[in-house]
């Protein structure tokens, strides 16, 4: 079943090349600005007193998948969903970002990780209660050969 994602908005960063873009959010202090399209602003109601969002979209300059891939972090294969690389199936990323400002339909922030022009699907509010766990198993992330 085709599932049909309309964006909500599009991500600017300064990165244009993907080899040149951060692996993760919070190992970026690069800024970046959500801009939410008109349909979507009433959304954003009390956004601005939260300091982190989950930003859900689309890694859009992917063209290919596979099932096994190596990550960034490691020499060796891992099956896709035990990784957070771009080259997965429906090509969806999320980053937890840093909000410093909104200005109306704009969301100012740091953490990018994510290429210029990049569809956003969704913004949802990052709950230390909801989205940290302790005594987490951490897999090949434990015995990774890259920093
Ligand atoms: C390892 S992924 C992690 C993305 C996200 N933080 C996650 O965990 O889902 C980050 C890499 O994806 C690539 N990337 C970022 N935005 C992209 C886009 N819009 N289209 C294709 N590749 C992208 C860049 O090479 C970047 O370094």
């Amino acid at each position: 079943m085709p599932i049909l994602l309309q964006p909500i908005g599009v991500i600017h960063t300064p990165f244009t090349d993907p080899t040149q873009t951060p692996i993760q959010a919070s190992r970026s202090t690069a800024l970046g600005h959500v801009e939410v399209f008109p349909e979507f602003v009433e959304g954003l109601q009390d956004i601005e007193d939260l300091s982190h969002l989950i930003l859900l979209y689309v890694l859009h300059r992917q063209s290919a998948y596979a099932l096994r891939v190596q990550p960034f972090l490691d020499d060796r294969l891992h099956g896709v969903f035990a990784t957070r690389y771009p080259q997965r199936p429906n090509f969806i990323g999320l980053s937890i970002v840093h909000l410093l400002a909104r200005h109306e339909h704009v969301l100012e922030f740091e953490g990018a990780d994510m290429l210029d022009g990049t569809p956003l699907i969704d913004i949802k509010p990052y709950v230390p209660e909801f989205d940290v766990r302790a005594d987490v198993r951490l897999g090949w992330y434990g015995t990774r050969s890259k920093l």
